[in-house]
Formats: C-alpha cells, structure tokens, sequence
C-alpha cells in the first residue's frame, strides 16, 4: 500500500471559531466560505445561535447575519463548548463585555483545562466571571459589563487567551494592548484587520480601540495546516507515496512542523496556492516519502508553532532513524489529554522507545516496531491522538487497536474518508 494523489484539507478550525465569531458582531451579511463543519465549531455556531444569531448553513458556506457589536441576546441557558478550548477561552473575553448574563460550561476534559489563564486578565480589565476553583475552572459565569483597557504581556504561549482579550477589548473603554512574547497564532488580529476593525499591530504588541463597530465581509477558509500534518507525516513514512496538498493555510505561526520535518530528511516543496487569499498565506504541498532521520533537540519558541502537532510529530520521530528529543513543551499537558502521558503510553503500545520528560518526551526511532499481540491505544478521548494513532497503524498492518475513534469528529470529521482515498 502507498497513498497516493491530490487533496484539499477542510478548513482550518482556528479560523473558521474566529470567522463566526466576528461575523456575528460585525453589521450585516457575512459569508464564510469553506468552513470547517467539524464539532468544535459547531459548538461556536450554536453559541452565537443561542444569542440571537441568524446562521444558514449552506453547501460549504455559512451565512451569517451579524447584529453588530451590541447585537447579542442573553442566552436561555447555559452555553455548552463540548471538548473546545478555544470557543471556552475565547467567548469568555466576548461575554465579558456583554450586558447580559451567561454561563460557559464544557465536557469533562474542557472542564479539566485552566482557565484562570484567560479570567485572570478578564478580572483586570473589570469583567465579573465566576468559577469553580477560584474561578480557574468551568462552568464559568459571567455578569458581562463596562470594562477598561490594560496593556497585558502574556506569561504563557496562548492564542486562545490573546483573543480573549482583544475581543473584550473591541467593548472596553480606551485601549487594549495584548503582547505576545511566544509569537502564536495570530489568526484574531488578521482576521480583526480583514473585517477592517481598529486594530493595530507593532512588533509583539497587538492593540485594539474600544466600542468601534465594523462590517459583515465574505471570508474564504485556508484549509487546516493542522489536518494537513496526519497526511504530511502519513506520506513521508509509508514507502513510496507522493501526495499534493493544495490551498493550505501556511501562517508561520502554524508551520513548526514543516521546519523539523525538513531537518529530519523530508522531501517538501511548496508552490503557490490555487486560490490564494488576501488575509491569511496559503501554498499548494507535494510531499514524498522520505528516509528520516531523529531531529535532535526541539525546544524554544518553535514549540508553540508546532505544539498542535506534537501527537502526529511523534510517529514521524518513531519512524526516523536516531532521537528526537521534544522540550520545554508542558502546555501539552493541558491540551485535550495529558498528551505528554498519552502519546508516550501510546507509542510505548507499539513497542517505541519513548520516554516521558516533566515537559516533553524523549523517543528513539526505528523502521520497524515489535507490536504487542491485542494492544490497544488509549486515545483518552482526544482527537489528534487518535488521528495520529491511524496514521502509525499504516506501517503495522493493521495491528493497532485504537480504543475510541469517534473524537476524530472533533475537528476533522472527513480524516478515514480522505485517508482512504489517497491509499492504492
Ligand atoms: C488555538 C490555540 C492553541 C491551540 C488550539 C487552538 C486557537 O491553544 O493549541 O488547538 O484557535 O487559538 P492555546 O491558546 O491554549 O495555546
């Protein structure tokens, strides 16, 4: 077997969350082309739904009629995130500056994740949320209400945070700035720019002005560089396949993975994108198997580039001749899973030298793994661990037990459809 041929990934997740969310407070039609119609998003759908949203969901595009910045309805009931992080974190900097009460709850994982991390600045600009914990963690409630600008250095790498607050700050009074010292993913202040909204962005520090409203605006969906990553390590494993990957999103905050590919052996070459985009960078990939080798130390600010690809990141190290020692990565602990704990178990299932570190994970590969007769990988429910999983079943034979698929829907509902697809 060898996968083979052309695909376009579905849109990207950060994204489209982002899309619906300023749609929704923008004034008028928005038209969100190529979004991703997977789970977490939906459960941003619904949020904005439940606060008085008209979105139509057409043949790949979402219509949505924003009601501009002081549009939203108090929900009837709480609003349910489901697994999603980032609708939690970043509808919690949103709700802040409403005039209405809301509750923000989630699954047993989402109400696991620290969230202090987002209330904490919330608190400072004035918000009133309140949680279990000491408000570290959900349900949070929020009594939305006048907040005031602060200027805030972020201490930990975190988008969903940085957007938080920079959407409070679109109903706060005066400025808000928000520096990044991790430089990740700046999907909020591009897509801010795009529906033309007053922001601004110097070195690290992104600002917005308060109480400026913008317009509803028509916004293509680069397809997700993070969905990419199964089929990009997928095809550099199995012996002699060649894949393209065309119209994917190539934002340099994402594409951490591509650099440490590339030092590990991998045969990459980038192109222009079909339909590039005006907001967002995007290229075509074709990708052939390639002989790799371990990439050493990964540490330091490339981390938060890559640290979504971390599962998938660890079958490429598995399937590369020498170590591939990640580090300085303890947010991974906090994401879905434990994913430090779960990829480590996992590949330790398929007979993989690895080893977990406090904050990373130490794995010597090899071509060939000794797979334990009946072993099954436990996922614990998260969506990325269970891709990669299928991905290292594609040098087994078919030997790996994967003990929960159905988090897959998470954020790539279309993933065994399209893998099947490329494989002759
Ligand atoms: C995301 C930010 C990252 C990432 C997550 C999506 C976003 O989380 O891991 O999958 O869309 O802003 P953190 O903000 O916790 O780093």
């Amino acid at each position: 077997m060898k996968l083979q041929g052309s695909i376009t990934i579905p849109g990207d997740k950060s994204i489209t969350h982002r899309a619906i969310i300023l749609s929704a407070i923008a004034e008028g039609e928005s038209n969100i082309i190529g979004w991703l119609p997977a789970e977490d998003c939906r459960q941003t759908l619904n949020a904005m739904r439940a606060m008085g949203i008209s979105i139509t969901e057409g043949e790949n595009v979402l219509q949505i009629l924003g009601r501009g910045l002081l549009g939203l309805k108090e929900p009837g009931n709480f609003i349910d995130c489901g697994n999603s992080g980032t609708t939690m974190r970043i509808l919690a900097g949103l709700l802040a500056g409403q005039s209405f009460f809301s509750i923000l709850t989630g699954d047993n994982s989402l109400r696991r994740r620290p969230m202090g991390r987002v209330v904490d600045p919330l608190h400072k600009m004035g918000a009133h949320i309140f949680g279990r914990g000491n408000a570290t963690l959900a349900p949070l409630a929020i009594r939305g209400k006048g907040l005031t600008g602060i200027e805030y250095t972020m201490p930990i790498a975190s988008a969903q945070v940085k957007s938080a607050l920079l959407l409070a700050g679109l109903y706060a009074s005066g400025v808000t700035g928000v520096t990044d010292p991790f430089d990740s993913r700046d999907h909020t202040e591009r897509m801010l720019k795009y529906f033309g909204a007053p922001v601004k962005q110097k070195d690290a520090r992104c600002s917005v002005v308060g109480g400026k409203g913008f317009q509803g605006k028509t916004i293509k969906i680069p397809g997700d560089f993070s969905s990419a990553a199964f089929f990009i390590v997928a095809t550099l494993i199995v012996k002699d396949s060649s894949i393209t990957i065309k119209n994917v999103g190539m934002n340099p905050t994402r594409t951490g993975l591509l650099t440490i590919l590339k030092k590990m052996g991998a045969t990459i070459e980038r192109s222009g994108a079909d339909n590039p985009l005006d907001y967002e960078p995007t290229a075509n990939i074709k990708i052939s198997a390639s002989n790799l080798k371990g990439a050493g130390i990964i540490e330091g600010n490339i981390i938060p580039k890559m640290i979504d690809e971390f599962p998938i990141l660890c079958v490429a190290a598995a399937s590369a001749e020498g170590e591939t020692i990640i580090r300085g990565a303890k947010e991974l602990r906090v994401k879905e899973s434990d994913r430090i704990t779960t990829m480590t178990k996992a590949l330790q299932a398929l007979g993989v030298d690895a080893k977990e570190l406090p904050d990373g994970i130490h794995i010597t590969g090899s071509k060939q793994w000794t797979v334990r007769e009946g072993m099954e990988c436990k996922t614990q429910g998260d969506h990325r661990v269970a891709m990669a999983m299928k991905i290292a079943a594609l040098r087994t034979e078919g030997k790996i037990g994967i003990d929960d698929e159905r988090c897959i829907d998470t954020s790539f509902p279309a993933f065994n459809n399209l893998l099947e697809s490329l494989q002759h």
